[in-house]
């Protein structure tokens, strides 16, 4: 006698009855840039299939997300404009204040706003810049001034990715002082010093000019330091907690299930992406399947939800099945 676990795997039906992970539309986010001036849709070459939008071109786009099913989109702003501070990225009229506007009335996506100033500063740093290092307390109250414009401007939850230490708070601070209880804080908690990043830092315009980010983004051999950054983060305010990247991360993905009961978001960047589309269109893989099986384990490892750039076409998949 032995176990015939063979059994349960027989045909497609009982496969389906067992089977413990399943990707749905539901878990989705994608994440969509737009960027400053007119008539402009223009697709990223480091992101073949993702485009760049100006505000006047994001209807058709924004309706197709909400034709498929997609539940939210995380924006990036691509500024005209750069200066020491990132002013832009605070500015009433700014890149991504316009498109949350206009999203706001065209549709009922959940907008999530990325708050951040790399794509806004000169120096291509996430900070204020004090003697070549980036100021953590300095920085605070930009970005809390960031999130709360984006909050002003109908933003239903902002997403902080700049890694400086005591963020949520600051945020979450101001978003309370100025009657914005119910705008939450999805945050960038475990995000590291990575460089799956490439092809986004060209997507924005965002790589910085000297140095790196390792002062403030997390070092890739660490994973307790990970569970402390989602402690915080926790503590501070959080409502979602984000891991990015999401496929050299499952492990970390996995501990803070384990650890913690927040909702878990997982970022599946753009050199991830970027990868799949490569060796797929070298034809050594089948896209529409990796995507499937990489997307799951994201999922299996425990996220509740998966930002990524394939969205689109997961949902296209599911929809017409
Ligand atoms: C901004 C930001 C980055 C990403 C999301 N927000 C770039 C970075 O930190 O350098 C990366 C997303 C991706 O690679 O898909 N700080």
């Amino acid at each position: 006698m032995f176990n015939r676990t063979r059994r349960t795997r027989i045909n497609d039906n009982i496969r389906a009855l067992i089977r413990e992970t399943v990707l749905n539309i539901d878990d989705l986010i994608y994440p969509l840039f737009v960027v400053e001036g007119n008539g402009i849709v223009e697709e990223i070459s480091s992101l073949e299939g993702n485009y760049r939008y100006s505000v006047d071109k994001l209807d058709e786009i924004i309706k197709e997300i909400e034709r498929l099913g997609i539940r939210g989109v995380l924006i990036f702003g691509v500024p005209s404009f750069k200066d020491e501070c990132g002013t832009s990225a605070y500015a009433d009229d700014g890149i991504v204040q316009r498109a949350v506007r206009r999203i706001k009335e065209i549709s009922n996506l959940f907008i999530i706003t990325d708050v951040c100033m790399c794509q806004y500063t000169s120096h291509g740093h996430c900070g204020i810049i004090k003697d070549g290092y980036v100021d953590n307390d300095e920085t605070l109250k930009f970005i809390a001034k960031i999130a709360l414009s984006h909050a002003r401007a109908g933003a239903d939850m902002v997403a902080p990715s700049d890694m400086m230490d005591g963020r949520v708070k600051a945020i979450r601070n101001i978003l309370d002082e100025n009657g914005y209880k119910n705008v939450g804080i999805m945050s960038y908690s475990a995000k590291y010093a990575s460089s799956f990043y490439g092809p986004f830092r060209e997507a924005a315009d965002s790589k910085p000019q000297f140095g790196d980010r390792k002062s403030y983004q997390m070092d890739f051999s660490n994973i307790r330091e990970a569970m402390r950054e989602i402690e915080y983060d926790i503590e501070e305010g959080a409502d979602i907690v984000m891991v990015k990247p999401a496929l050299s991360y499952l492990d970390v993905i996995r501990w803070t299930r384990d650890r913690f009961n927040h909702p878990i978001a997982a970022y599946n960047v753009s050199g991830e992406y970027a990868m799949v589309k490569a060796a797929a269109k070298m034809g050594y893989i089948d896209e529409e399947k990796i995507v499937f099986e990489i997307l799951t384990s994201i999922k299996r490892a425990g996220a509740d939800i998966i930002i990524t750039y394939h969205a689109l076409d997961v949902a296209r998949k599911l929809n017409n099945r």
